[in-house]
């Protein structure tokens, strides 16, 4: 493969487009940034040598299916629950993912929609702008503190580890977590407790953050019941994947002040967002922004090309997931 046929899905940070065609002679970048959709996807999954998709493509198992062209999938993204990779491979596509260089950036994101929901930020900032402010008095829009309530991560991965440490150091906040992988996390955090149980972490937090990876395991995974377990003083954070929460029984729980609040980064069926969550005031949403910033971006798309060039040098990539 001297020459590879590349086809980018989506507007990459300068930087990076400029590497790739730097690098490559047969690049063909999406300029126009209009998403290719499935039509487009399966004629580039012909056509192409390397296919380079990101997290709001949808590349399910019927797109793999018969002749193709394309031997290399690199997923600008950590999360790739949107790509069958069970088919990916099974077509003869490497496939591979952009881990680690994101952690910080989504972490501080995390971070972000907790205080955001703690301190009431998105609803001050809607009274500001839409003139409501009459000035400052006693009572006017207390929320929750956040230094020393129990942090609960749902998740201990990488991004999770980042939350907690942020939390802990930053903000003393004792940390609980969950995650059902047969793995010690490496934390480094005094006194982090691992219970046994998704419910036992509901159960205590004033804060849950939820950082498990997207796909049919966790669909669902907070749902009305698991909502229900919280304490009614608690406020949820999701900068993981829509689908890990059932939004109608999130939606429910919130209108009935089940839990205080949520700070919501991704949606399930995104970028649809059900008219019942925008509704609610008790609930900060941002357009998925967890990995949003130039560096982190830049340094994504860095890692792809380095993960082509691996594969294109006949090495095992480093971020291979199938
Ligand atoms: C990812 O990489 O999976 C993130 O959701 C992007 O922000």
């Amino acid at each position: 493969m001297d020459e590879p046929v590349i086809v980018v899905s989506r507007r990459w940070p300068a930087p990076v487009e400029e590497e790739l065609t730097r690098r490559f002679r047969h690049v063909r970048l999406n300029t126009d940034d209009v998403p290719l959709g499935a039509d487009r996807l399966r004629a580039a999954l012909e056509q192409a040598d390397v296919v380079l998709p990101t997290v709001s493509d949808r590349l399910p198992a019927e797109l793999f299916e018969g002749e193709l062209r394309t031997r290399f999938l690199g997923n600008f993204g950590v999360g790739y629950n949107h790509i069958d990779t069970a088919a990916a491979a099974k077509a003869g596509i490497v496939v591979t993912n952009t881990p680690r260089v994101l952690t910080d950036t989504t972490a501080d994101t995390a971070m972000t929609l907790l205080l955001m929901i703690a301190r009431r930020a998105g609803e001050g900032e809607r009274e500001v702008r839409g003139g409501r402010w009459t000035g400052w008095r006693p009572t006017h829009m207390m929320g929750a503190d956040v230094t020393g309530k129990t942090l609960g991560i749902v998740g201990m991965g990488r991004i999770g580890v980042a939350v907690a440490r942020r939390g802990h150091f930053g903000f003393g906040m004792p940390v609980v977590f969950y995650d059902p992988a047969d793995f010690e996390p490496d934390h480094g955090i005094p006194g982090a407790r691992r219970v046994g149980t998704l419910a036992e972490v509901l159960a205590v937090a004033d804060f849950v953050s939820l950082h498990m990876p997207g796909g049919a395991e966790n669909t669902h995974l907070i749902d009305a019941a698991a909502l229900a377990t919280m304490k009614p003083t608690a406020f949820l954070v999701n900068s993981a994947r829509g689908d890990v929460i059932d939004s109608a029984a999130l939606i429910e729980a919130l209108r009935s002040r089940t839990i205080a609040g949520a700070g919501l980064d991704v949606y399930e069926g995104e970028p649809e967002i059900p008219q019942g969550l925008v509704e609610l005031d008790n609930a900060v949403l941002l357009p998925h922004l967890g990995s949003a910033t130039l560096e982190t971006r830049t340094a994504m798309g860095m890692l792809v090309l380095d993960n082509l060039q691996d594969f294109l040098a006949g090495r095992d990539p480093s971020c291979r997931v199938a």
